[in-house]
């Protein structure tokens, strides 16, 4: 069977990331992604973990313990258009999931200008064959337009020096997510 976007984006990662790498989860919301990134980084890696709302932490916190993943986990209470001010390149991978957290408030939603900052700052950060996975949930108010922007901003990046790919299933209802993918080719020009 076709996997959703959400298995598709770990295939993804598992794909590229090894043990050592520096690595980011930009939306930690409930932590299945920064649970992913820490077990396939190990000890020696470290995730770089970003939420703005205090009930992100908590819960991945919790999901990291009890996996005994913790200690190669930086976990951040701040925005993600903040990434530059705390990581340092190269990252091997990042990922975000827009939208709001699943069982949280749904007011507070990822948003198209602090997405944009956060993209254009883990661009300069990425390896040569890095990747950055997008999973953008929309069918929230406000998602619509962040959408459009994500995909403007996918569309526009240089072929010379990257690959950009988006995956969505067409025929389903209720606006299920759509992943794009933007890989760092090895002779990518500085960004
Ligand atoms: C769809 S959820 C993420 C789901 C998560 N990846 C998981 O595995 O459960 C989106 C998350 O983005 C967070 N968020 C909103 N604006 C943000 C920002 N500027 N920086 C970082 N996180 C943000 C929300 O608080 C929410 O937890």
């Amino acid at each position: 069977m076709l996997p959703t976007a959400m298995h598709y984006s770990h295939t993804l990662l598992k794909e590229i990331v090894q043990p050592g790498q520096t690595v980011v989860d930009a939306t930690m919301g409930n932590g299945f992604d920064t649970e992913l990134l820490a077990s396939l980084v190990g000890p020696k890696g470290r995730v770089f973990a970003f939420d703005i709302q205090e009930q992100a932490l908590t819960i991945t916190k919790q999901r990291l313990a009890q996996k005994q993943l913790l200690s190669q986990v930086s976990l951040l209470h701040l925005g993600h258009e903040h990434v530059a001010e705390y990581v340092q390149g190269p990252i091997q991978a990042a990922i975000f999931n827009l939208g709001y957290l699943p069982r949280g408030d749904k007011e507070i939603i990822t948003l198209p200008a602090t997405t944009k900052q956060a993209l254009e700052a883990l661009l300069l950060l990425l390896a040569p064959r890095g990747r950055i996975i997008i999973v953008c949930y929309y069918g929230h108010q406000g998602g619509a337009a962040e959408l459009a922007a994500v995909q403007q901003f996918c569309a526009e990046l240089p072929q010379e020096s990257f690959n950009v790919l988006s995956y969505q299933f067409i025929n389903q209802r209720n606006q299920p997510p759509i992943l794009y993918c933007i890989e760092r080719k090895k002779t990518a020009l500085p960004v």
